[in-house]
Protein backbone atom coordinates (compact mmCIF):
# COMPACT_ATOMS: atom_id res chain seq x y z
CA UNK A 1 0.00 0.00 0.00
CA UNK A 2 1.28 3.37 -0.94
CA UNK A 3 2.30 4.59 2.23
CA UNK A 4 1.46 8.50 1.61
CA UNK A 5 -1.67 7.36 2.13
CA UNK A 6 -3.32 7.71 5.82
CA UNK A 7 -6.73 7.07 7.01
CA UNK A 8 -9.36 9.50 7.24
CA UNK A 9 -9.15 9.39 11.30
CA UNK A 10 -5.48 9.17 11.25
CA UNK A 11 -5.28 12.57 8.73
CA UNK A 12 -8.17 14.59 10.72
CA UNK A 13 -5.77 14.06 13.71
CA UNK A 14 -2.66 14.97 11.77
CA UNK A 15 -4.49 18.27 10.91
CA UNK A 16 -5.75 19.03 14.59
CA UNK A 17 -2.59 18.64 15.61
CA UNK A 18 -0.95 20.87 12.95
CA UNK A 19 -3.34 23.74 13.64
CA UNK A 20 -2.82 23.13 17.28
CA UNK A 21 0.84 23.50 17.20
CA UNK A 22 0.50 26.56 15.07
CA UNK A 23 -2.60 28.51 15.88
CA UNK A 24 -3.21 26.94 19.50
CA UNK A 25 -1.69 29.51 21.43
CA UNK A 26 -3.51 30.05 24.96
CA UNK A 27 -3.05 34.02 26.89
CA UNK A 28 -1.75 33.92 30.17
CA UNK A 29 -5.02 34.38 31.55
CA UNK A 30 -6.95 31.50 29.66
CA UNK A 31 -3.69 29.54 30.09
CA UNK A 32 -4.01 29.80 34.09
CA UNK A 33 -8.14 29.22 33.69
CA UNK A 34 -7.25 26.05 31.96
CA UNK A 35 -4.99 25.38 35.02
CA UNK A 36 -6.89 26.51 37.58
CA UNK A 37 -9.95 23.99 36.28
CA UNK A 38 -8.16 21.17 35.88
CA UNK A 39 -6.83 21.59 39.53
CA UNK A 40 -9.85 22.04 40.80
CA UNK A 41 -11.33 19.16 39.36
CA UNK A 42 -13.75 20.44 36.73
CA UNK A 43 -14.05 18.05 33.80
CA UNK A 44 -12.19 19.32 30.51
CA UNK A 45 -15.05 19.94 28.71
CA UNK A 46 -14.38 23.33 27.60
CA UNK A 47 -14.27 24.63 24.13
CA UNK A 48 -10.97 23.52 22.25
CA UNK A 49 -8.87 26.52 21.74
CA UNK A 50 -9.60 26.78 17.67
CA UNK A 51 -12.99 27.38 18.72
CA UNK A 52 -12.72 29.98 21.63
CA UNK A 53 -10.73 31.47 19.17
CA UNK A 54 -13.14 31.81 15.91
CA UNK A 55 -15.95 32.45 19.20
CA UNK A 56 -13.13 35.62 20.18
CA UNK A 57 -12.79 36.48 16.64
CA UNK A 58 -16.29 36.41 16.13
CA UNK A 59 -16.91 39.12 19.12
CA UNK A 60 -13.77 41.22 17.93
CA UNK A 61 -15.52 41.31 14.25
CA UNK A 62 -18.90 42.11 15.68
CA UNK A 63 -18.00 44.43 18.26
CA UNK A 64 -20.78 43.54 20.94
CA UNK A 65 -21.72 45.69 23.71
CA UNK A 66 -23.82 43.14 25.04
CA UNK A 67 -23.18 39.24 25.65
CA UNK A 68 -25.15 36.48 27.21
CA UNK A 69 -23.10 32.73 27.72
CA UNK A 70 -25.51 29.31 28.31
CA UNK A 71 -22.95 27.37 30.44
CA UNK A 72 -19.85 29.12 32.13
CA UNK A 73 -17.86 26.05 33.56
CA UNK A 74 -14.21 28.04 34.87
CA UNK A 75 -15.03 30.77 32.46
CA UNK A 76 -12.30 29.92 29.34
CA UNK A 77 -15.15 30.30 26.79
CA UNK A 78 -16.00 34.06 28.52
CA UNK A 79 -12.46 34.80 29.12
CA UNK A 80 -11.97 34.74 24.90
CA UNK A 81 -15.34 36.09 24.28
CA UNK A 82 -14.87 39.60 26.23
CA UNK A 83 -12.34 39.77 24.13
CA UNK A 84 -13.88 41.18 21.46
CA UNK A 85 -16.28 43.51 23.49
CA UNK A 86 -16.73 47.22 23.27
CA UNK A 87 -15.33 49.07 25.89
CA UNK A 88 -18.35 49.25 29.24
CA UNK A 89 -19.72 46.11 27.79
CA UNK A 90 -21.21 43.72 30.00
CA UNK A 91 -20.65 39.67 29.89
CA UNK A 92 -23.63 37.88 31.72
CA UNK A 93 -23.13 34.06 31.44
CA UNK A 94 -25.44 31.19 33.29
CA UNK A 95 -24.37 28.37 35.35
CA UNK A 96 -25.87 25.95 37.39
CA UNK A 97 -22.82 24.49 39.50
CA UNK A 98 -21.82 26.19 42.43
CA UNK A 99 -18.45 24.91 42.18
CA UNK A 100 -18.09 25.92 38.78
CA UNK A 101 -19.36 29.18 39.15
CA UNK A 102 -16.49 29.82 42.54
CA UNK A 103 -13.86 28.80 39.77
CA UNK A 104 -14.99 30.91 37.04
CA UNK A 105 -15.22 34.18 39.91
CA UNK A 106 -11.28 32.96 40.31
CA UNK A 107 -10.68 33.09 36.91
CA UNK A 108 -12.11 36.42 36.66
CA UNK A 109 -10.51 38.09 39.19
CA UNK A 110 -7.49 37.46 37.58
CA UNK A 111 -7.96 38.44 34.38
CA UNK A 112 -8.92 41.82 36.03
CA UNK A 113 -12.59 41.73 34.41
CA UNK A 114 -14.42 40.73 37.06
CA UNK A 115 -16.68 44.22 36.87
CA UNK A 116 -17.76 43.55 33.29
CA UNK A 117 -19.11 39.88 34.11
CA UNK A 118 -21.91 39.00 35.95
CA UNK A 119 -22.61 35.42 36.70
CA UNK A 120 -26.07 34.13 36.88
CA UNK A 121 -26.17 30.97 38.92
CA UNK A 122 -29.08 28.71 38.56
CA UNK A 123 -30.81 26.08 35.63
CA UNK A 124 -30.09 28.21 32.18
CA UNK A 125 -34.39 27.96 31.49
CA UNK A 126 -35.15 29.35 34.79
CA UNK A 127 -32.69 32.37 34.28
CA UNK A 128 -33.74 32.62 30.78
CA UNK A 129 -37.03 33.08 31.73
CA UNK A 130 -36.32 35.50 34.42
CA UNK A 131 -34.24 37.47 32.44
CA UNK A 132 -37.34 37.64 29.82
CA UNK A 133 -39.48 38.42 32.37
CA UNK A 134 -37.80 41.45 33.58
CA UNK A 135 -37.27 42.28 29.97
CA UNK A 136 -33.59 42.21 29.92
CA UNK A 137 -31.09 42.39 27.03
CA UNK A 138 -31.30 42.94 24.14
CA UNK A 139 -28.22 40.86 23.63
CA UNK A 140 -25.92 41.70 20.51
CA UNK A 141 -24.17 37.90 20.68
CA UNK A 142 -25.12 34.88 22.37
CA UNK A 143 -22.97 31.81 22.89
CA UNK A 144 -24.78 28.72 24.01
CA UNK A 145 -22.62 25.99 25.19
CA UNK A 146 -25.31 24.21 28.36
CA UNK A 147 -27.01 20.94 28.42
CA UNK A 148 -27.57 19.82 25.04
CA UNK A 149 -31.05 18.47 25.75
CA UNK A 150 -32.36 21.61 26.48
CA UNK A 151 -31.00 23.49 23.01
CA UNK A 152 -34.45 23.99 21.51
CA UNK A 153 -35.67 25.52 24.69
CA UNK A 154 -33.05 27.85 24.66
CA UNK A 155 -33.20 29.05 20.95
CA UNK A 156 -36.90 29.39 21.53
CA UNK A 157 -35.82 31.95 24.93
CA UNK A 158 -32.58 33.55 24.18
CA UNK A 159 -34.64 35.17 20.57
CA UNK A 160 -36.75 36.92 22.58
CA UNK A 161 -33.68 38.31 24.54
CA UNK A 162 -31.59 39.31 21.11
CA UNK A 163 -31.66 42.36 19.22
CA UNK A 164 -32.75 41.81 15.78
CA UNK A 165 -29.28 41.41 13.96
CA UNK A 166 -27.38 39.36 16.77
CA UNK A 167 -25.13 36.84 16.11
CA UNK A 168 -25.82 33.40 17.91
CA UNK A 169 -23.23 30.81 18.61
CA UNK A 170 -23.63 27.69 19.46
CA UNK A 171 -21.19 24.59 20.19
CA UNK A 172 -21.51 20.93 19.01
CA UNK A 173 -23.73 20.58 16.24
CA UNK A 174 -23.30 17.00 15.14
CA UNK A 175 -23.96 14.82 18.26
CA UNK A 176 -21.47 12.52 20.14
CA UNK A 177 -23.01 9.02 19.14
CA UNK A 178 -25.51 7.33 16.28
CA UNK A 179 -26.17 8.29 12.79
CA UNK A 180 -26.04 11.38 11.15
CA UNK A 181 -29.40 13.12 11.27
CA UNK A 182 -31.19 10.10 11.92
CA UNK A 183 -30.62 9.91 15.77
CA UNK A 184 -32.25 6.58 18.02
CA UNK A 185 -35.35 8.68 19.99
CA UNK A 186 -34.05 7.27 23.08
CA UNK A 187 -30.57 9.56 22.98
CA UNK A 188 -32.33 12.49 24.22
CA UNK A 189 -28.83 14.88 23.12
CA UNK A 190 -28.92 13.78 19.96
CA UNK A 191 -32.36 14.40 19.80
CA UNK A 192 -32.56 17.48 21.03
CA UNK A 193 -29.53 18.47 19.07
CA UNK A 194 -30.56 17.71 15.68
CA UNK A 195 -34.44 19.45 16.46
CA UNK A 196 -32.17 22.25 17.32
CA UNK A 197 -30.34 21.96 13.78
CA UNK A 198 -33.95 21.69 12.16
CA UNK A 199 -35.59 25.40 13.80
CA UNK A 200 -32.32 26.86 13.13
CA UNK A 201 -32.83 25.37 9.23
CA UNK A 202 -35.92 26.50 9.19
CA UNK A 203 -36.66 29.89 10.55
CA UNK A 204 -37.07 32.59 8.19
CA UNK A 205 -35.40 35.10 10.26
CA UNK A 206 -32.00 33.15 10.65
CA UNK A 207 -29.01 32.33 8.54
CA UNK A 208 -26.86 29.94 9.84
CA UNK A 209 -23.39 29.12 8.62
CA UNK A 210 -22.14 25.40 10.35
CA UNK A 211 -18.25 25.68 10.80
CA UNK A 212 -16.85 22.33 10.76
CA UNK A 213 -13.92 21.97 13.61
CA UNK A 214 -11.30 18.73 14.20
CA UNK A 215 -12.15 18.16 18.07
CA UNK A 216 -11.51 15.32 20.46
CA UNK A 217 -8.30 12.62 20.69
CA UNK A 218 -9.57 10.83 17.71
CA UNK A 219 -9.47 13.77 15.38
CA UNK A 220 -13.66 13.84 15.32
CA UNK A 221 -15.54 16.20 13.04
CA UNK A 222 -17.90 18.08 14.72
CA UNK A 223 -19.38 21.38 13.89
CA UNK A 224 -19.96 24.91 15.79
CA UNK A 225 -23.04 26.31 14.64
CA UNK A 226 -22.95 30.15 13.88
CA UNK A 227 -26.19 31.32 13.25
CA UNK A 228 -27.10 35.40 12.20
CA UNK A 229 -30.37 36.14 13.36
CA UNK A 230 -31.15 38.84 10.72
CA UNK A 231 -34.47 40.29 12.40
CA UNK A 232 -38.26 39.93 10.92
CA UNK A 233 -38.87 43.14 9.72
C1 LIG B 1 -19.59 22.43 28.07
S1 LIG B 1 -19.59 23.27 29.59
C2 LIG B 1 -19.37 24.95 29.13
C3 LIG B 1 -18.01 25.22 28.65
C4 LIG B 1 -17.67 26.70 28.53
N1 LIG B 1 -18.59 27.35 27.63
C5 LIG B 1 -16.27 26.84 28.00
O1 LIG B 1 -16.05 26.52 26.83
O2 LIG B 1 -15.39 27.26 28.78
C6 LIG B 1 -21.28 23.25 30.04
C7 LIG B 1 -21.55 23.99 31.33
O3 LIG B 1 -22.95 24.18 31.41
C8 LIG B 1 -23.39 23.91 32.71
N2 LIG B 1 -24.78 23.47 32.63
C9 LIG B 1 -25.25 22.28 32.20
N3 LIG B 1 -26.58 22.25 32.26
C10 LIG B 1 -26.97 23.46 32.73
C11 LIG B 1 -28.23 24.04 33.01
N4 LIG B 1 -29.36 23.36 32.80
N5 LIG B 1 -28.26 25.29 33.48
C12 LIG B 1 -27.11 26.00 33.68
N6 LIG B 1 -25.88 25.51 33.42
C13 LIG B 1 -25.80 24.26 32.94
C14 LIG B 1 -22.45 22.81 33.21
O4 LIG B 1 -22.40 22.79 34.62
C15 LIG B 1 -21.14 23.22 32.56
O5 LIG B 1 -20.39 24.03 33.43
Amino acid sequence: MNPTIISGLERNRQVKDYIRRHFGDESEVTRHALQRSEEAGLKPIQVPVSVAKTLSMIAKLTRPKTILEIGTLGGYSALWLIQGMVQGGRLTTIECEEKHVAIAKKNFAFAGIEDQIEIRQGLALDVLDEMIEREEGPFDLISIDGDKREYPDYLRRVLKLAQSKAVILSDNMIPKRGEIGCPDPRDLEAMAIYLFNQMLADHPALETIPLTTIVGENGRIDSTGFTIVRGVE
